[in-house]
């Protein structure tokens, strides 16, 4: 399969390092307003706004805030972040905006990266009493955890894609704790998430509903993508690098399989500087804007498989990672503080189109968990990074 662009240059170990001081300059900046309040998803007009710990998103800030504390040692860092694991407590703790399978993209960048840096108990406390929400969400009919809405409620009766990034937490749960109980319900997940979001074609589907009388597939759907048959650039970024996580996990050749088959889907979409429009069906010119933050997750993706794979095929990930880097380096990145206060500009969190379901919000905008994932995919370039995921 093609795993790199020769005409695209590859960003340099100075660039790197250049990145992630602007990065942190920015991090550091918005830390008055963002320490005792979360960020919104998404930027407007390219400023986030500050919000409560309730949107699904808020575990991305804190996120950046431990990478940027991993890349200076700033004990300022240390202590920002944990006064806001001490908010992720009290979210979970009084369930706050807590009925959904998002407990990964909350906990596992807030909590367990402050558990992994620095040993709090709190934030040990509050990724485990996550895990078990998460738990709670699985569905033994059909063997997955269900994404959205009451539980059993027919109209939600289904997974999506995004959440094979969600799964991490419980594999950490269960080394943390000595229940094999989370790694189990991770492994059966995975394994119906991945059988069904995978359509032969190797494009992904968005969200895919079970019966819920028999427990078998009954029909994929986009809520976010264009359509219900074209591939979300982000559900298939998503894919990318939720295989990964799944080999590091279980070590299984049909992931990594499955990782080449979603990638290589994924690469035949992109159009010339390697940033996807925000749905695959989109692959040049035209208005329709980009998503760069499915870049910098397939980015994370390709060095996390990179770290599993045969020489060749890791340098070639390495490669390409360093093609996409360059690009949002070049492209894509906020180079001044006054026109924006996140990282990368160009992100689409849900655009409307006449075939899907989503309420538009954050189009052509920073992201928060855009953001997240440049400076994660930075951070993989700058040293062998121990993963919070
Ligand atoms: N997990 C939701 C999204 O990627 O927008």
């Amino acid at each position: 399969m093609k795993l790199s662009f020769p005409s695209r240059p590859c960003i340099t170990p100075e660039e790197v390092s250049a990145a992630l001081d602007a990065a942190v300059g920015q991090v550091k900046r918005n830390l008055p307003q963002f320490t005792y309040s979360c960020q919104n998803h998404s930027s407007v007009n390219g400023f986030y706004a500050p919000c409560e710990n309730n949107q699904w998103t808020c575990g991305f800030w804190p996120g950046e805030i431990w990478l940027s504390y991993e890349y200076t040692g700033d004990p300022v860092l240390k202590y920002a972040a944990l006064i806001l694991v001490e908010s992720f407590l009290h979210r979970i703790e009084n369930r706050i905006e807590v009925d959904h399978h998002d407990m990964g993209f909350l906990y596992t960048p807030s909590c367990v990266a402050a558990y992994k840096l620095t040993g709090s108990r709190d934030a040990r406390k509050a990724a485990v009493l996550a895990a078990d929400r998460l738990l709670g969400r699985f569905q033994p009919k059909g063997r997955f955890l269900q994404a959205w809405g009451g539980m059993g409620a027919k109209e939600n009766y289904r997974f999506i894609i995004d959440s094979l990034l969600n799964v991490p937490l419980l594999y950490w749960a269960s080394e943390e704790t000595g229940n094999g109980r989370y790694r189990e319900i991770a492994r059966e997940h995975t394994e119906t998430c991945l059988k069904y979001c995978i359509r032969p074609d190797n494009s992904t589907c968005h969200t895919f509903f079970m019966n819920p009388e028999t427990g078998g597939p009954d029909h994929g759907a986009t809520c976010q993508g264009y359509r219900d048959d074209s591939a979300w650039a982000r559900g298939q970024a998503w894919g990318v690098y939720g295989t990964a996580l799944s080999y590091r996990y279980n070590r299984r050749r049909e992931y990594h399989d499955m990782f080449r088959r979603v990638t290589q889907f994924y690469l035949s979409r992109l159009p010339q500087d390697l940033v996807p429009y925000w749905d695959l069906t989109f692959t040049s010119g035209g208005a329709e804007p980009r998503d760069s933050s499915s870049a910098s997750i397939a980015a994370c993706g390709f060095l996390e498989m990179a770290g599993h794979a045969e020489r060749e095929e890791a340098e070639d990930l390495r490669t390409l990672a360093k093609q996409i880097m360059k690009s949002l380096f070049d492209r894509y990145r906020v180079k001044d503080p006054e026109k924006s206060n996140g990282l990368v500009l160009h992100g689409t969190y849900s655009k409307k189109s006449p075939y899907n379901t989503c309420t538009p919000e954050g189009v052509d905008e920073c992201v928060s968990w855009g953001d997240y994932f440049y400076m994660e995919a930075l951070t993989r370039l700058h040293k062998d990074w121990d993963p919070y995921w």
